[in-house]
């Protein structure tokens, strides 16, 4: 008989024997810059997240500092929105300020921006709308001049989310074009049409006014086709690859990270994370046990970076 048990009688040799572990550069922390003075608003769906004005963000930069996470991945709440999404790209734009504050004041902290239209439109999709229908090439020009207005800032990386066909070739382009030949680019490659972002909307004020985004996010039943979405990202010239949510999505992960050799980030989102929060208040989990057990199993399933809004804690627990 194998006795699997030897080597797992105490700490000692448990933590030996241990194939995954998590590090601080593992993580990335999401943070929400609104426009406007003075503001440190909660998010009701995710205790301990808050949307910060740019005069509010040290009080969360220091602790990213401190904490020795990888990065902060940057999305903004413009004050005034249209059917352009125009202060996605506008020179005044709230994170190309707030890009531009953080890498005077905080230069060692890596900034990855957002890449999508949905904060900025009044009608609350990722791209640009006729009627009913979200249009796909239209709006590759509009992703663009976001990318490349917020590398310009100052941003070190950027993270398309938009789902459009093709905008990672066009970003890519874009960026070339500019001179940032040198900012890779972090492409939600699989990012499914999920119930888990509800939260997340509430955070950005970016839930769709009509309809939903199952036109362009993947239907979650697809393995198969994510593995699809990814291998086109890769061949358009993306330097990373992600698979959004994480969770209920770490087959693809794995199936993926194993197809690939690419570096690949997983999205720990919003409902994801509103739910341990959620049981643990009530006490019904230990939130400290849950969070380092699902972030061990998506570094274990293949990610190479986690964004995650419970980097500050996890890089305590660990
Ligand atoms: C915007 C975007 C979303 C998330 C990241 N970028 C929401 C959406 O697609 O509706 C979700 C993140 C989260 O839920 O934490 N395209
Ligand atoms: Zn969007």
């Amino acid at each position: 008989m194998y006795r699997f048990r030897r080597l797992r009688r105490d700490e000692r040799i448990r933590s030996m024997m241990r194939e995954t572990r998590l590090h601080p550069k593992d993580f990335m922390y999401p943070i929400f810059v609104i426009e406007g003075e003075g503001i440190k608003h909660p998010v009701e769906s995710m205790p301990g997240v808050f949307q910060y004005s740019i005069d509010r963000l040290e009080e969360i930069l220091k602790q990213v500092e401190e904490s020795g996470i990888g990065g902060v991945m940057l999305f903004g709440i413009p004050q005034h929105k249209d059917p352009q999404g125009s202060q996605a790209y506008a020179a005044d734009g709230v994170i190309r300020k707030a890009v531009r504050f953080i890498k005077e004041k905080y230069p060692q902290i890596y900034i990855v921006a957002d890449v999508c239209l949905c904060e900025y439109t009044s009608h609350g999709h990722c791209g640009m709308v006729c009627g009913e229908e979200i249009l796909n090439d239209e709006t590759l020009p509009y992703l663009v001049k976001m990318a490349v207005s917020l590398a310009k800032a100052g941003a070190d990386m950027v993270a398309p989310s938009d789902m459009m066909d093709g905008r990672i070739a066009a970003i890519r382009a874009g960026l070339d074009q500019a001179g940032l030949t040198q900012t890779p680019i972090m492409a939600y490659s699989a990012k499914f049409a999920s119930a888990y972002y509800g939260p997340f909307r509430d955070a950005a004020h970016s839930a769709p006014g009509f309809g939903d985004r199952k036109s362009y996010q993947m239907d979650c039943a697809n393995g198969q086709e994510a593995l699809r979405e990814i291998r086109a990202d890769i061949e358009e010239g993306a330097d990373i690859v992600m698979v959004k949510p994480a969770l209920a999505y770490l087959d693809v992960l794995k199936e993926a990270s194993l197809t690939f050799p690419m570096p690949f980030a997983v999205y720990n989102v919003s409902g994801e994370y509103a739910m341990v929060k959620a049981a643990a208040e009530r006490g019904w989990i230990d939130e400290r046990r849950i969070v380092t057990e699902n972030l061990t199993a998506m570094k274990r399933a293949g990610a190479k970076i986690i964004i995650t809004y419970h980097a500050l804690d996890a890089v305590k627990w660990i």
